[in-house]
């Protein structure tokens, strides 16, 4: 790849252009358009803090992971049938494609809606029919990661982790991971959870690193085994850290308008992105819970462009890792990777 640069408008068009994998984007709170909340409230007769677009607008500020999750819990209480499941994976593949984005990792979190007597059987429904949309009319394919809520007691986890192997054969579900609140939650507490998805064959990734320390980016790595960390962003409080993450090509899906509003960060120039980025380590760019940070994976790719130093090339780099360490099988990765190298070479040479 040469070292030309395209105009502004030209890399937007480039950005949009090139055939797109995200890897971190949750199904709850990435279905919590305003529009969609509102329809599955009145659907199961609850209200919201919020009305229209600009109360929602007004409800989606955030000043931690912690507040935040909890604003998570309430709008997605909402989330309650197999037709609204079906509805949010949906909503998912209509905004992949409006992006090009061709193939798409979900995190799934029943720990969200379990609680509430949300049957699985009717999440399992819903993801089915989702999915089965989302390739027939929408042309984008989803696969599912189970994630652990990681406040949930052991002994309910591992029922989640039974859960997800039940339903692999109706849904494609391709990896197990860990998220909510992380602070006080440490990863080893649900270490037998990972051991038993290891050994049912599942791909290996959890939210780490995000509020927590590096020493919480460690305890996934050393105790669950993951492949993948998603946010991974206080790694650089670890020289060692570093070097591991590098050494061993672990990707870290980093998120960084999520972190801008959850306030991991004070400003967007003082995220950790360009130190990973030197440290080597493999990053790709992703949308979190897009419709509560009013972000898309495009608008991640721009921002990022806008703020740092990066080069054009680094960009779409960052968008090709996301292709390279997809759990996707590995004959659909290789062609994905060549019409993606095919099209970046039209606008680099
Ligand atoms: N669930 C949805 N978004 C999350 C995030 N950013 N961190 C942890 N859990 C989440
Ligand atoms: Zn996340």
């Amino acid at each position: 790849m040469g070292g030309n640069t395209l105009s502004a408008p030209d890399f937007k068009t480039c950005l949009q252009e090139l055939p797109k994998v995200e890897l971190h984007n949750h199904l709850e709170g990435g279905a919590m358009f305003p529009d969609l909340a509102l329809k599955f409230a009145q659907r199961n007769g609850l209200t919201l803090p919020f009305t229209d677009q600009e109360t929602a607008s007004a409800y989606y500020q955030f000043d931690s992971l912690d507040q935040f999750i909890d604003i998570l819990r309430t709008t997605v209480s909402t989330l309650n049938t197999a037709e609204d499941y079906a509805d949010a994976v949906e909503r998912h593949g209509i905004e992949a494609k409006r992006q090009n984005i061709r193939y798409h990792e979900t995190f799934v979190t029943y720990g969200l809606v379990a609680s509430r007597g949300v049957p699985w059987e009717a999440v399992v429904e819903g993801l089915a029919e989702g999915k089965r949309r989302n390739r027939d009319q929408h042309g984008v394919e989803t696969a599912f990661i189970v994630d652990l809520d990681r406040t949930l007691p052991e002994d309910m986890a591992l029922e989640h982790v039974k859960l997800a192997v039940s339903a692999r054969s109706t849904v494609d579900i391709v990896g197990m991971g860990l998220d909510c609140q992380e602070s006080g939650w440490p990863a080893g507490r649900l270490k037998s959870c990972f051991q038993l998805a290891k050994s049912e064959g599942f791909r290996l990734t959890a939210h780490a690193g995000e509020d927590g320390g590096a020493e919480s980016i460690w305890d996934a790595l050393n105790n669950c085994g993951v492949e993948r960390i998603d946010h991974g962003v206080q790694a650089v409080e670890d020289e060692e850290l570093l070097k591991l993450l590098a050494d061993r090509e672990i990707l870290l899906t980093v998120c960084p308008v999520s972190n801008l509003r959850l306030c991991v960060f004070p400003s967007m120039r003082a995220h950790s992105l360009p130190k990973l980025v030197e440290a080597e380590i493999p990053v790709c760019l992703n949308s979190d819970d897009p419709p509560m940070f009013n972000s898309d994976l495009v608008n991640e790719a721009e921002v990022v462009y806008e703020t740092f130093e990066f080069s054009q090339q680094q960009i779409v780099g960052f968008l090709r890792n996301a292709i390279e360490h997809s759990f996707q099988r590995t004959d659909h990765k290789s062609a994905l990777l060549s019409e993606f190298d095919q099209i970046r070479d039209k606008y680099f040479d």
